[in-house]
């Protein structure tokens, strides 16, 4: 089984290029989870899965593939390539309604711990909301990558194309806010190492994040 390197926190904390250039140094798998939320919100959005609802226990429907190479990062469903749409303003916007469904965590945690087992990698560093407290709370690594309001803001708005800064604004606010009614990924939660990056730079990060990982491992 492939040692878990769990990551938290909230969008523009760093995470996902942080995770992604952690497992390329330590030539693990990276596995963004996000993605696969995005991916159903997607579907749900085309049509290709009903809207998910408390009740539901499986999504057998749901065809999901995703890549664990951080030098080739890729997201299908249903044939379809959406590894750009799946970041749509439109998908982000509707995306904490699907993750909010106890049915869809409980089918995204089955899916990671999945994807993970099969991946016969060393290792994955595995990025999220809930991979330190609820899809791997054993993983010998788990850390919560965190920053400013206005550090994260201004992350995200050299990411995305041209936007309105105070549109973007609202929408990152909301979507933490929503999101973090489900699961709390602001706080660290018992032996889940904080690394704060709001005065760091990226090479910062990645070596905090490191240090912390050949400490523990
Ligand atoms: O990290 P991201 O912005 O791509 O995540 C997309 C959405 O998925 C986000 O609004 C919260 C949700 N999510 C979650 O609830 N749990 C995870 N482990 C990962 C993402």
């Amino acid at each position: 089984m492939a040692t878990i390197i769990a990551i938290d926190g909230p969008a523009g904390s760093g995470k996902s290029s942080v995770s992604k250039e952690v497992a390329r140094r330590l030539g693990f798998g990276y596995l963004d989870t996000g993605a696969a939320y995005r991916a159903l919100a997607w579907a749900v959005a085309e049509g290709r899965v009903s809207r998910p609802v408390a009740e539901d226990e499986n999504f057998d429907g749901f065809d999901y593939a995703i890549s664990l190479n951080p030098d080739d990062f890729w997201v299908r469903s249903f044939g379809v390539d959406i590894t750009d749409a799946i970041r749509l303003p439109r998908i982000a916007e509707s995306v904490s309604a699907v993750a909010s469904v106890p049915a869809v965590r409980k089918f995204m945690k089955e899916l990671t711990r999945t994807l993970v087992a099969q991946s016969q990698l060393a290792g994955v560093v595995v990025e999220g909301r809930d991979i330190t407290t609820v899809v791997a709370p054993d993983a010998p690594v788990r850390l919560l990558l965190t920053a400013s309001e206005e550090i994260r803001l201004e992350r995200r708005a050299k990411e995305l194309s041209p936007e309105d800064l105070a549109t973007l604004r609202k929408q990152v606010l909301e979507r933490d806010k929503s999101d973090s009614k489900v699961v709390d990924f602001m706080k660290p939660a018992e032996g889940v190492d904080l690394v704060d990056t709001t005065n760091l730079d990226f090479e910062q990060s990645v070596q905090a994040v490191l240090s912390i990982i050949r400490e523990q491992l």
